[in-house]
C-alpha cells in the first residue's frame, strides 16, 4: 500500500446521528413512518443501537478507536417533546454526553437537525411552514445556552437537500409529498432557519464570553454529476442543472443568503454564513436524461452507488474555491455488509484528500457504528463497528482498525 501523510492538524473522527443510534423515542417522524411499516426491511427506530442507554460504553470504544473528534446528534422530539415545553433530563443527558466526551479529549460537532422532527413540528408542516424559522431558532437558543462552553462546534441542518427531495419531489421519506414547489419551499425554509440559527449561536455565545472558538456551519450532500453519455447534449445540460438545483442553489442560500430559486442565479450574496464548510461526499451521479443513475462499469457499493474517491477532492477544491471556508468532511463512508472494500475506501478516500491544497481541516467518517438506515433500515451496514441488533454487541471491524492506525499515524506509513 502506498504511503501517504496528513497535516499533523488535520483531525479525524466519526459521524452519528441521534436516531439511527439512540433507539427509544417514538414522538418522531421517522418512529412514525416506521410504525407504518414503510422501512424496507420492517425494522425501526425505536432500537437502533440502545446508545441513549449504552452511550458511556459507546464512548469508551471511541476512546479506543483513537478518535480526535466527532459529529453527533440531538434528537429534536426529546429536547421539545411539545411546542415550546423543554425536556430537562433529555438536555442533562446530552450535557453527561458531552462532559464524557471532553474528558477523553474528543472533540465534539453537535448537529441540531438530522432529519427528524418531533411529531407536533411534522404536524404543522415542519419546514414547509414559514414559522420552522421560528420554531428551529427557539430550539437552538434553548440547546445552545443550556450547552455553555461544553460544546462550541454546530452543524446547525443536516442535509437539506436530501431531506426537501426524499420527503418533498420523490415522496419516499415522510411526509411523502410529490411537489417540485414545495421542495424548494422547504429548502428555502430551512436556510432560513440556517441563518437565523447561525446568527443566534454567536450572539449567545459572545454575550457568555465563552473562551472556546465557535464555529458554526450547515453540513450538505453533495455528488459530482456528470453526463451518462458524455458527448451528449441533454445528458450534459441535466447534469448542470441538477448539479444547480440539488446542491448549488440551496448552498448559496445557506451560506451567502442568496434566496433565488431553483437555480439561485439573480439574487445578491446578503452575508457569510458558515464558519467552516461541510461536506458529506459518497458517490457521483451520473445523468441520462432526467434519470439519475451510475456510470455503468464502475465499482459499486452494497447500494449500487458508485466509489468515486477522487469526487471527494474534486468538491473540496471546488467550494474552497466558491466559499473560502475550511472544508470539514462532516460525511464520508460505505455501505459494505462483508467489510470487504471499506477499508480501501477510507484509504483511497483519504489519500485523495492528502493530495489536495484545499485547507481540508478535518474528516468525519460515516459511521461510527452500524445503525438504522432510513428507509433501509437495519439493513445497511455503514459501521467501522459491527453491531449485533439482537444483543447490541460492538465488534470493531478491519477497517474499523485500520482507520485507527491512520488516525494514530496521520496517515499510511507502509
Ligand atoms: C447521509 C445522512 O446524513 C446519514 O444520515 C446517512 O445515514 C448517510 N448519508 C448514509 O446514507
Amino acid at each position: 500500500m502506498e504511503p501517504f501523510k496528513l497535516k499533523t492538524d488535520f483531525l479525524m473522527g466519526c459521524a452519528t446521528a441521534a436516531t439511527q443510534i439512540e433507539g427509544g423515542d417514538q414522538n418522531n417522524s421517522w418512529y412514525d413512518w416506521s410504525v407504518k411499516r414503510l422501512i424496507k426491511d420492517g425494522s425501526s427506530c425505536v432500537r437502533a443501537d440502545d446508545h441513549y442507554r449504552l452511550y458511556r460504553e459507546d464512548a469508551e470504544l471511541m476512546q479506543s478507536m483513537g478518535l480526535e473528534v466527532y459529529r453527533m446528534g440531538l434528537e429534536f422530539s426529546r429536547i421539545e417533546p411539545q411546542r415550546g415545553v423543554f425536556n430537562e433530563e433529555a438536555i442533562e443527558h446530552y450535557k453527561d454526553e458531552l462532559r464524557l466526551l471532553k474528558e477523553k479529549g474528543i472533540r465534539v460537532l453537535v448537529t441540531l437537525h438530522h432529519f427528524t422532527n418531533p411529531m407536533w413540528f411534522e404536524e404543522m408542516g415542519a419546514f414547509e411552514n414559514m414559522e420552522s424559522v421560528q420554531i428551529f431558532t427557539e430550539y437552538t437558543e434553548y440547546v445552545v445556552r443550556q450547552f455553555g462552553d461544553l460544546c462550541c462546534e454546530y452543524v446547525t441542518i443536516n442535509e437539506p437537500n436530501v431531506y426537501a427531495v426524499n420527503g418533498f419531489t420523490f415522496g419516499e421519506w415522510p411526509p411523502a409529498k410529490k411537489s417540485v414547489a414545495a421542495t424548494f419551499r422547504v429548502m428555502k425554509n430551512m436556510a432560513r432557519a440556517h441563518i437565523a440559527a447561525y446568527e443566534l449561536i454567536h450572539r449567545i455565545r459572545s454575550q457568555q464570553g465563552y473562551a472556546g472558538k465557535t464555529m458554526v456551519g450547515f453540513a450538505n450532500h453533495y455528488r459530482v454529476f456528470v453526463p451518462y453519455r458524455s458527448n451528449n447534449i441533454i445528458d450534459k445540460a441535466v447534469a448542470g442543472l441538477f448539479d444547480r438545483a440539488f446542491q448549488g442553489a440551496v448552498t448559496d442560500a445557506m451560506a451567502w443568503g442568496k434566496f433565488s430559486f431553483p437555480l439561485g442565479l439573480f439574487s445578491r450574496k446578503k452575508g457569510d454564513y458558515c464558519d467552516y464548510f461541510g461536506v458529506n461526499y459518497y458517490t457521483r451521479s451520473a445523468m441520462r436524461g432526467f434519470e439519475n443513475t451510475f456510470l455503468p462499469g464502475k465499482p459499486v457499493n452494497d447500494l449500487g452507488w458508485e466509489l468515486y474517491p477522487e469526487g471527494i477532492r474534486l468538491l473540496s477544491e471546488r467550494f474552497y474555491k466558491r466559499y473560502n471556508k475550511p472544508i470539514w468532511i462532516t460525511e464520508n463512508g460505505t455501505c459494505d455488509h462483508k467489510d470487504a472494500f471499506r477499508a480501501q475506501y477510507v484509504y483511497d478516500h483519504l489519500k485523495a484528500l492528502s493530495q489536495t491544497n484545499a485547507p481540508v481541516e478535518r474528516y468525519y467518517h460515516w459511521t461510527l457504528m452500524d445503525n438504522f438506515e432510513w428507509l433501509e433500515g437495519e439493513s445497511a451496514r455503514f459501521g467501522l463497528v459491527e453491531v449485533d441488533y439482537e444483543t447490541q454487541k460492538r465488534t470493531i471491524r478491519r477497517s474499523g482498525a485500520f482507520f485507527s492506525e491512520i488516525i494514530k499515524n496521520k496517515g499510511v506509513t507502509e
